[in-house]
């Protein structure tokens, strides 16, 4: 309609503009960093026209001497970094085919701009680690941005080597439109520049299906089924584990995968915490093994499955912090052992490994023993509210949380040799909760 009205002599001369210059490729989704290790890196972004996929990296801005390409004409770039050095920072820039001659000079190639990372270090000694962690986030709402920009302000002058998400990422289906609203067009900075481990929720789950391995969750992430990030190898996405410093994660599909106790992912687990001898083990998954929030975990199936038959073997392999999301609250256990009933069941004395609320500035840190000692205790964190709390009132009486909060926020884990610091940070900014566990 609008060109309808333009003189002919600007439609002519419309019609001469070369069509490379008029569809110039732009990136639409990404970089995001996947499956990072000490010596390699995935790096992912999508462009609106199917291109070349190079990366450009190096160790100065002015100094991308380096390249990696993934072969073929794309929309969905995927390409992987090897022979990195660990724990060195490189800079980067994702674009199309290097430069060549051009006859009019204006079909330059793709090049974003240059953008940081830093590899993991080398795996088993103890290294200062942040890790951001975000329960149930994709709502795309004013809480998802307000809990987002409090963390970005307390972590201003220490940000994040990591970032976990606990699964329904992106709302209501996780589909490819979903994450693109909330979770690439929300977190831009961070994805670029810190590697992201995700798990699979029920939300993500409407979309995607693990038995096959297919579904926007699974196209988009580009995760550890070899167990060249760390661990045993689980043959699949939907389960996974890795390695960062001396600390071994490890991630569950609470949603779809099968939960029996002779089901391949508790073979895998089994088999991947006879194995790990890291430090610190964390596990996380998407279905609270307690919660009275927005979710019961004496009612709710994925939630009894994951407390009566994997929380036993995850205690017994020595796991330290359970984190889980799917009830948009905040709930945060003593440090527990043995407590696999339903709340009523719950005993303090034989459940609690040690009261009070581990704090240096409360009643005392919690403690246990160096190493992967079986049964020495774990703290169990629900924090599923990094997209909102719940509207309505929750009945926050599990009796194994020694603190339940109906708040925005998200949890942040310092770890540093033999001591994790815990923060709960809500959507204002203010710390709700905070923990630490010493071992020696
Ligand atoms: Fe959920």
């Amino acid at each position: 309609m609008i060109l309808a009205r333009l003189p002919s002599f600007l439609l002519a001369a419309l019609a001469l503009v070369p069509a490379a210059l008029s569809a110039a490729t732009a990136v639409v989704r990404g970089p995001y960093l996947q499956s990072a290790t000490p010596t390699s890196l995935v790096i992912r972004w999508r462009t609106d026209n199917a291109d070349a996929s190079y990366v450009r990296h190096g160790l100065a801005k002015d100094q991308l001497t380096l390249t990696a390409k993934a072969e073929g004409i794309t929309t969905e770039h995927v390409v992987q970094l090897n022979g990195l050095t660990p724990g060195t920072q490189y800079f980067y820039s994702v674009g199309g085919a290097p430069e060549k001659p051009n006859a009019d000079g204006d079909d330059k190639p793709l090049k974003s701009p240059i953008y940081a990372f830093t590899t993991p270090p080398p795996v088993g000694p103890a290294k200062a680690t942040r890790v951001w962690v975000l329960g149930d986030p994709g709502t795309k709402n004013a809480a998802q941005l307000a809990v987002r920009d409090a963390y970005t302000k307390f972590a201003a002058n220490r940000p994040a080597d990591l970032w976990l998400m606990l699964g329904d990422n992106a709302y209501p289906d996780g589909t490819d439109y979903d994450y693109q609203k909330a979770v690439f067009e929300i977190y831009p900075e961070t994805l670029r520049t810190i590697p992201l481990w995700p798990a699979l929720g029920n939300h993500d789950g409407h979309s995607a299906n693990s038995d096959t391995q297919s579904g926007p969750y699974y196209d988009m992430f580009t995760l550890p089924t070899r167990g060249q990030a760390g661990g045993v190898p689980s043959g699949t996405e939907a389960y996974y584990a890795f390695d960062y410093a001396n600390i071994h994660f490890i991630c569950l599909d609470s949603h779809h995968t099968e939960r029996t106790p002779d089901g391949a992912m508790m073979q895998w687990l089994k088999a991947d915490l006879a194995a790990t001898t890291r430090e610190w083990i964390v596990a996380f998954f998407h279905h609270p093994t307690y919660t009275k929030g927005t979710h019961d975990s004496d009612r709710e199936r994925q939630l009894i499955e994951m407390r009566q038959n994997f929380l036993p073997v995850l205690e017994a392999g020595g796991v330290d912090l359970v984190l889980t999301g799917h009830s948009h609250v905040y709930e945060r256990s003593f440090l527990l052992d043995g407590h696999y009933g339903q709340n009523e069941t719950f005993d303090a004395t034989a459940h609690v490994k040690q009261p009070g609320d581990g704090r240096a500035d409360g009643t005392g840190v919690y403690r246990k023993p160096r190493g992967r000692v079986a049964h020495a205790g774990e703290v169990s964190v629900v924090t599923g509210s990094a997209g909102h709390a719940s509207n309505k009132p929750v009945p926050l009486n599990q009796r194994a949380m020694w603190i339940s909060l109906n708040e925005a926020g998200s949890t942040i884990l310092d770890i540093d040799g033999l001591k994790l610091d815990f923060t709960f940070l809500n959507e204002k900014g203010e710390k709700r909760d905070w923990f630490t566990i010493e071992k020696q």
